[in-house]
Formats: structure tokens, C-alpha cells, sequence
């Protein structure tokens, strides 16, 4: 296949970027699409040029690294595939495919298309944690879970991270991830003693970071390689309501935590 690709390149976060057109030639229909720019970035070494910065790890669609607008859809044109696990195969050649960043002002773009997502880990680390040892392994399995707790906390649990949500959203809202990390946390017993404080904590630092609110517009969910589920979002605002709810009564009565 023969593609012409429109790349965003961005020398730095202070520097203005544009889309540069480059060629993408004799790419097999079998390779990842990272693959494909692996072999334009060859192309471009060879030729004393600046590769194109990108990021990604697994490239396995387990870890969250990869992520870029694939002709204005985050990740591209395969439902529930991460940029790194969608194939040329779905192109047809002689395309143009443009690709872009995430864009988001809590996702600034550090190079290229290499967008800084450490957002959410702050997010992570206002909350998304359970303090209490929960033992080893076999300790932890001796908890009993029902069935349907545990097979909704796993849909959760499924997020990657990747920030795909965020890109789709025009609110550039954070709520889906947010919501499957405060979710995850929140629907198993170990979860129970911080649960109120966790969704406080990590809502306030989803705003802190200048991420939009959801209207329920949907695109992150569609876009989602993990299929995360918009219900999530309304379990995270039933806990923020009773999370306040309980607050309010702890304060009228004396008390201030919200945990
Ligand atoms: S909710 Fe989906 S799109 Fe958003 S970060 Fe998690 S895996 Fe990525
Ligand atoms: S590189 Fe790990 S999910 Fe794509």
C-alpha cells in the first residue's frame, strides 16, 4: 500500500506545530499502524530528517501508551482497538490518513504527537488507591465478592488509561476514566472505607487539572478501546452525591472528614 499521511509535527510545547505531509510507501496491509510510522521514521533517519515522535509500549493494547488521532477519531477508524493493535488492512491504499495528538489543554503536547497525560496519574494519586493491606493473594481471595460486584468492578478495572476518552469528549472531559477508577475501587469490600473520600478527592482533581464536565454527549464511550460503559459515570455521580450528603451530615454534627 502507498499512503500519504498528514503528521503533526511540534518541535516543542512552546513552539506552534502544523501538519507536515509525508509519504508511507510500500506498507503491508498486515502491519500495525505503528508499524507503518516505525518504517516512514526509517525512512526519515535515513534521510538526516527528525523522526516523528509517538508514544507507545506494549503495543499488545494492555498498557495505555499509545494514542493518536487517526483522521479526527481517537485511535482510529476500528471500534475497541487501540492505535496500536489496528492494521493497515483496514485502509485502502492510496489513502491520506492525518494524524494528530490528543488535543486537550490538561494533555499538553510535549513533541510531535506525544501528549503529556500525567493528569491522570494526580488524578490516581488524589484517590484511586485502597491504604489498607488487603494481605496476600490468597488472603484477598478469601473476601467473599458477589458475582455481579466483582464481574462490574473487572468492566472497570479495564481501563487503560489511555486518555482516548478525553480526546473524543468536545468537553475534553475527564469523567469516563475517572469514573472507572473511582468505579473499580468502589464496588469491592476492600474499596468500602475510603469510598467517600476517594471520589471527592479525585472529582476536585479532575477539575484542578482543567478537564470539561460531561454532557453526556457520548463520544467517549465510543471510542473507548475498552468499551468502558457511561453508567459508570452515573455510579460516580451517585457516590459524589452521597459522599457529600454524608459530609454534610459529619459537619453539621461536628465532624469533618468525609472517609
Ligand atoms: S475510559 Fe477508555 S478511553 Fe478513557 S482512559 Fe480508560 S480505556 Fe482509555
Ligand atoms: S502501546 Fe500499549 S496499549 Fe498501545
Amino acid at each position: 500500500m502507498d499512503l500519504t499521511l498528514r503528521v503533526w509535527r511540534q518541535k516543542d510545547a512552546r513552539s506552534a506545530g502544523r501538519l507536515e505531509t509525508l509519504e508511507a510507501r510500500g506498507i503491508e496491509p498486515d502491519a500495525s499502524f505503528l508499524e507503518m510510522l516505525d518504517l516512514v521514521n526509517e525512512r526519515l533517519i535515513v534521510d538526516g530528517k527528525e523522526p516523528i515522535a509517538f508514544d507507545h509500549d506494549c503495543r499488545e493494547g494492555i498498557c495505555g501508551t499509545c494514542g493518536l488521532m487517526i483522521n479526527g477519531v481517537a485511535h482510529g477508524p476500528q471500534p475497541a482497538t487501540t492505535t496500536c493493535q489496528l492494521h493497515m488492512r483496514h485502509f485502502k491504499d492510496g489513502d491520506e490518513i492525518t494524524v494528530e495528538p490528543w488535543r486537550a489543554q490538561a494533555f499538553p503536547i510535549l513533541k510531535d504527537l506525544v501528549v503529556d497525560r500525567s493528569a491522570f496519574d494526580r488524578i490516581i494519586q488524589a484517590g484511586g488507591f485502597i491504604s489498607a493491606s488487603t494481605g496476600s493473594a490468597p488472603d484477598a481471595n478469601a473476601i467473599p465478592v458477589p458475582k455481579d460486584a466483582a464481574d462490574l468492578a473487572m468492566d472497570a478495572a479495564a481501563c487503560i488509561g489511555c486518555g482516548a476518552c478525553v480526546a473524543a469528549c468536545p468537553n475534553a472531559s475527564a469523567m469516563l476514566f475517572t469514573a472507572a477508577k473511582v468505579s473499580h475501587l468502589g464496588l469491592l469490600p476492600q474499596g468500602q472505607p475510603e469510598r467517600n473520600m476517594r471520589v471527592i478527592r479525585m472529582v476536585e482533581q479532575m477539575d484542578a487539572e482543567g478537564f470539561g464536565g460531561c454532557t453526556n454527549i457520548g463520544e467517549c464511550s465510543a471510542v473507548c478501546p475498552k468499551e468502558i460503559s457511561m453508567d459508570f459515570i452515573a455510579q460516580m455521580n451517585r457516590d459524589l452525591l452521597r459522599a457529600g450528603l454524608f459530609a454534610g451530615r459529619k459537619s453539621t454534627s461536628g465532624g469533618a472528614g468525609t472517609g
